[in-house]
């Protein structure tokens, strides 16, 4: 991403052109109400963004813990009001259920404006089941297990994840795990230390 001026910034795709589903599915999503920023203008490889003012949530919530709770609620209630959209016809599916999906909502993909907060980066969207996107969020969670350096990374997880669960239905989002580990595991991104403990996590 690069700031090109004041009001935006540059999302640019190195070996590929933007895929015309992301494009289409953040114009639906703020068609509907959704918070997403505007998509201004896209060519080729660049998609050109209206630019947020303010830190991700994951920026927010280290830099002050007294507000992970209040911040991890917003989040359940960032997926809570996308799973009410239904997919655009035409958005590839991951099983069944029509929703709306982001499947990579967690705090780096959440910018927190004084305008209230803005959901970033749909490269993932699809559409399926509400538990789906929960499940998947979840599984980022535990990626910080794999993190030695991170202190009471533990405790700090359990908590992270059994807060945002509170919002859910565990056993619906138990029945969809199988399937967001799943497509974790096949991630490239993913390094081995991280496939172990997603492998290993449990609700
Ligand atoms: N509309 C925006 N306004 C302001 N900053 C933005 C905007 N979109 C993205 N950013 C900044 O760029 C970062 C990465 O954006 P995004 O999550 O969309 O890309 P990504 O594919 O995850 O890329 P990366 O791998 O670099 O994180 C965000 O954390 C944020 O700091
Ligand atoms: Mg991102």
């Amino acid at each position: 991403m690069y700031a090109l001026d004041e009001h935006t910034v540059l999302r640019h795709y190195e070996r590929r052109d933007v895929p015309e589903y992301e494009v289409n599915v953040m114009r639906y999503a703020r068609a509907h109400g959704y918070p997403v920023p505007e998509v201004k203008e896209v060519s080729g490889p660049d998609m050109v963004l209206e630019r947020v003012d303010g830190p991700t949530m994951q920026e927010a919530l280290e830099s002050d813990r007294t507000q992970l709770d209040r911040n991890i609620r917003l989040l359940a209630a960032l997926h809570e009001r996308l799973h009410e959209i239904a997919a655009p016809p035409g958005l590839a599916s991951v099983g069944e259920g029509d929703a709306l999906l982001h499947l990579d909502l967690h705090p780096k993909n959440v910018l927190l404006s004084t305008n209230g907060p803005y959901v970033i980066d749909w490269a993932n969207a699809r559409r399926g089941h509400w538990a789906d996107d929960v499940a998947q969020t979840i599984v980022v969670f535990w990626s910080a297990l794999a993190d030695p350096a991170f202190a009471d990374r533990e405790a700090i997880v359990h908590h992270v994840v059994e807060t945002f669960l509170a919002s859910f239905d565990r056993d619906a989002v138990r029945a969809h795990l199988p399937a967001a580990i799943a497509r974790r595991v096949a991630d490239a991104n993913v390094g081995d230390a991280e496939r172990a403990v997603t492998r290993r996590g449990r609700i």
